[in-house]
């Protein structure tokens, strides 16, 4: 097996795009354009990565970072894609094995349409191999001509004749080369065309010429090479997107109720039997696991649900873990590193930060709870407020095992409520509470007789 080395053309300006942001960096679903073209390119285990950067170069840059492998070459002006492609020339100089060309901005390609790509590319030991599609209409590609069955050469829309234009087989402008002529038969190409730029595709005819072998392989699926070039298209890329996850996950035992208003990233994993209610969103390194029930407008970022869950509407969770057959919701807020223990209730206006709300325990109405360690099977009345913020810093709350904490409590923190202790409703607890005591500490009632009919009398 000879070396992968992946070139991504990334130079142009997007200008439809009409953005302050260079195209590739667009967000089609969680992952920018660039960021899906990486992913599927991964399946061929590349050994260099190389991004053409031209227009707003140092952005691309910045935000592709350092990566191993990963290589940048800048082109300045972008007079072409073949231009384009021979700014690699430094980078990948002395190497030998197969360059794959690929499009920042065409997120839909697959992984295994690349594969095929590069088996016949050396099944058939060819000096380039173009990916091709049959598309209904044409208009803008360049076109694949034939002759006697082979590719012959590709003719961009600009330069091609009314019957060269009835041709609906079109060039992907994604292709595997062998590096061997390359870079000198990219200098070979000139830009005697309708637009003045060195025209990759050329490759195609110096090839022919010289008698190497120029292979083609045409995607099944035609929207494969669909590439960006405006939010339209941008929005057209993403619903494609959404709908594979979607599709890839109902496959595997999931139920979606509304795959249309669904919205589940690249790395989000789901247990079979769980169902998704609609307009729900599972971001980053969510997992969930089995027989979980995901109700409408939720919204989960970054975090671990145990199996047998249910998350009522409209809840948000983050970088949180909410362990076996806990309920939490509607409207619940369980801000980073909470811990939802196994069977726990959190119910609606509950807000969590940092907080471990341990086995059994219920938070069922209107509370915050924010730096709190909180035991098992503890009862968090309706209005708690762990106060944990005095201006300056955060200070701890501990609320032991079977503890019970009455409606309307403030919390001022740094406190510990010991086991099975209980605090009165409407108490303002400043200094620990020992274990099994009861601690009231609010104003003593007075009720004062007649009150209310002498103040009357008075106006
Ligand atoms: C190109 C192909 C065409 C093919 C089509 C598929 C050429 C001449 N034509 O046309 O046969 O059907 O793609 O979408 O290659 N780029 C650079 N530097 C440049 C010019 C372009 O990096 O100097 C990048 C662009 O950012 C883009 C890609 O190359 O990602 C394609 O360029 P674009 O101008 O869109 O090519 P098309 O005219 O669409
Ligand atoms: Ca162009």
């Amino acid at each position: 097996m000879t070396d992968i080395h992946i070139v991504v053309l990334a130079a142009g300006k997007g200008t439809r795009m009409k953005s302050d942001l260079p195209k590739v960096l667009h967000r089609a679903g969680e992952l920018p354009l660039i960021e899906h073209v990486f992913r599927t390119a991964g399946a061929l285990s590349p050994a260099t990565t190389t991004v053409i950067v031209g227009h707003q170069a140092e952005t691309v840059r910045a935000a592709l970072g350092k990566r191993l492998g990963l290589g940048f070459a800048l082109q300045e002006p972008q007079l072409g894609t073949g231009h384009a492609l021979l700014q690699a020339e430094p980078l990948l100089a002395g190497r030998a094995g197969t360059v794959v060309l690929l499009s920042g901005d065409v997120p839909l390609l697959r992984a295994d349409t690349l594969v095929a790509l590069v088996d016949r590319h050396r099944q058939r030991e060819a000096a380039a191999t173009v990916l091709t599609a049959e598309v209904d209409d044409p208009h803008g590609y360049g076109r694949i001509v034939r002759d006697g069955g082979r590719i012959a050469a590709i003719v961009e829309h600009k330069d091609a004749t009314e019957e060269q234009r009835r041709i609906r087989e079109i060039n992907s402008g994604i292709y595997a080369f062998d590096l061997g002529p390359l870079f000198d038969a990219l200098k070979r190409i000139g830009a005697a065309n309708a637009q003045g730029e060195y025209y990759l595709p050329d490759l195609v005819t110096i090839y022919r010429s010289r008698g190497l072998v120029v292979e083609t392989v045409t995607a099944r699926d035609p929207m494969e090479i669909l590439g960006v070039n405006s939010r339209r298209e941008l929005a057209d890329v993403t619903a494609i997107l959404k709908a594979r996850r979607n599709d890839a996950l109902m496959e595997s035992g999931v139920t979606i109720v509304d795959p249309a208003t669904t919205f589940i990233g690249p790395d989000v994993t789901i247990g079979r039997d769980t169902v998704i209610h609609p307009g729900v969103y599972l971001e980053g390194r969510t997992a969930i696991g089995a027989n979980c029930t995901i109700n409408s407008g939720v919204r989960i970022v970054d975090s671990q649900i145990d199996d047998d869950v249910v998350i009522n509407n409209f809840c948000v969770i983050c970088e949180s873990h909410v362990a076996r057959g806990a309920r939490v919701g509607p409207f619940a807020h369980i801000r980073p590193q909470s811990e939802v223990g196994e069977g726990a209730h959190v119910g609606n206006f509950v807000e969590l930060k940092k907080t471990a709300l341990g086995r059994g325990s219920k938070a069922n109405h209107l509370a915050y709870l924010g730096d709190a360690t909180i035991g098992e099977k503890v009862n968090v009345g309706a209005g708690t407020i762990t106060c944990n913020y005095d201006g300056v810093a955060k200070h701890p709350t501990v609320i032991e095992d079977g503890a019970f904490i009455g409606s309307d409590t403030q919390l001022i923190a740094p406190v510990r409520i010991g086991k099975g202790a209980y605090v009165a409703a409407g108490s303002s607890i400043t200094a620990d509470v020992p274990a099994d005591a009861l601690a009231i500490a609010r104003g003593k009632q007075v009720n004062k007789d007649g009150w209310v009919s002498r103040n009357k009398k008075k106006k």
